[in-house]
């Protein structure tokens, strides 16, 4: 669990990092209609909750570091009985004081009045330009509203900066308590991919063994996906983004599945492929091992000092070899990774920084050099080679074959952590558990 001094530290690590007299702003994320009256399940933006533990919408949180009245401001909705049997509970601005820690609290209709006065004098105002139009546009009427007062002195902002840049970079480096979290995410996430291995058999639909992975989540107290759960049968698993979910499963086809659960607004993010009828055949193995290696060789390389596309290079440099072993690729391996030919089977990169979001923040390059890898980043690795039934330039037995592998992996001084090994990922191991 994240503690309240944690958020606090949040807010006061970001509030050293700004100028002096300058000051943040962050919207909560807005509410999103899914059909007429219904909403989607609400979900905090992560860079406000990451300042807040606040889950309500219609918020917005203020730092002004050195503000005599406090420096943590929160708009949020007024507490309304009535609104709350409808639609549940509000903290109100006497709650973002006692629950959330605010220094001072205002209800969210009286912003109009009040951020005006919090810009006024200011030299720079960090803000996420872009993200929010309809903000975007309130905030330039504020400041317009000081500007048409400035006959009587009053002083707008000098300049807008991205507040994005100094933020993520927080966020980058997890803390022991969102390691420890992360972990558990992991775990839970495990176990949804063992209940599916163990359930699967053909015949059964896509989004059957999806409901199997999302009842294993929501029982370990992961109420939602991280993300839209993708399972894909056959050639399904050479679609990147397949979350249709909608086919039957066949015997004698892989079924891929990336799923994991979001935990306390973390995420977990595995992907196994797996024989539907629990027995991998000679080409499916063929192509699997290869993957396979690749993954190890690429957690191989995350490891501290190593910039971040080194285990991406790795997996490159596998999957290249090992298509060229197969007679899937023809010529020389230096030249086929040089012109990249390996993008036709596998045309993603390694992976991706995790964390609240999926894809998770943090800068991938910094002073347009791959950033180096240190302790506290938490990445996935997740290798694939994809054949598409299409693909006439190979042989047939080898075309809808789509498999990947995906672990998340804790850089640590000791090495690389993979927080999710509860689950197998060689064919023996995987072949063994489905047949219990
Ligand atoms: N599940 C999204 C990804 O693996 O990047
Ligand atoms: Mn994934
Ligand atoms: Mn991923």
């Amino acid at each position: 669990m994240v503690t309240k001094q944690e958020f606090t530290r949040r807010r006061q690590k970001l509030m050293e990092m700004m100028d002096s007299n300058s000051i943040a702003i962050l919207t909560a994320a807005p509410e999103q209609t899914r059909n007429r009256d219904i909403n989607y399940p609400y979900r905090q933006d992560s860079d406000f909750f990451y300042l807040t533990g606040f889950a309500e919408p219609e918020a917005v949180l203020v730092l002004v570091p050195g503000r005599d009245h406090g420096e943590y401001i929160m708009f949020c909705r007024d507490r309304n009985i009535e609104r709350e049997i409808w639609d549940g509970y509000r903290a109100g601005p006497e709650g973002a004081i006692q629950k959330y820690g605010a220094d001072d609290s205002f209800p969210i209709d009286d912003i109009d009045e009040i951020l005006p006065g919090l810009l006024e004098g200011r030299d720079r105002v960090y803000y996420a330009m872009g993200k929010n139009l309809t903000f975007d546009r309130h905030l330039m009427e504020w400041v317009n509203t000081i500007r048409g007062r400035s006959r009587s002195g009053a002083i707008p902002p000098g300049e807008f900066v991205d507040l994005d840049h100094l933020l993520h970079e927080l966020r980058l480096f997890k803390s022991v308590a969102e390691q420890k979290i992360m972990r558990t995410a992991g775990e839970i996430s495990s176990r949804a991919h063992c209940r599916a291995m163990k359930i699967c058999k053909p015949g059964m639909y896509e989004y059957q063994l999806q409901a199997e992975i999302e009842h294993e989540f929501a029982m370990a107290g992961a109420r939602f996906p991280a993300y839209g759960s993708i399972v894909g049968g056959g050639e399904n698993g050479c679609i990147l983004h397949y979350v249709e979910n909608s086919a039957k499963l066949k015997d004698g086809d892989l079924v891929l599945i990336d799923a994991g659960c979001e935990l306390q607004h973390y995420a977990a993010d595995i992907t196994r492929t797996f024989p539907v009828n629990g027995k991998y055949t000679p080409e499916q193995k063929a192509i699997y091992d290869i993957v396979l290696e690749a993954q190890l060789a690429g957690i191989g390389a995350c490891v501290k000092g190593n910039h971040w596309d080194e285990p991406h290079q790795m997996t490159v440099k596998v999957i290249t070899e090992g298509l060229l072993n197969l007679g899937l690729l023809q010529g020389e391996l230096n030249e086929l990774i040089e012109t990249q030919s390996y993008r036709d089977f596998y045309m993603h990169r390694a992976g991706h920084w995790l964390g609240m979001d999926v894809h998770d923040v943090g800068d991938y390059k910094v002073h347009d050099e791959w950033r180096l890898l240190e302790k506290g980043m938490v990445m996935t690795v997740e290798p694939g080679i994809y054949i598409s039934p299409d693909n006439t330039n190979v042989d047939k037995r080898w075309r809808g074959i789509g498999i990947r592998i995906e672990d998340d992996v804790l850089i640590t001084a000791k090495g690389p952590e993979v927080m999710t090994s509860g689950v197998p990922k060689t064919t023996e191991d995987i072949e063994r558990l489905m047949a219990e």
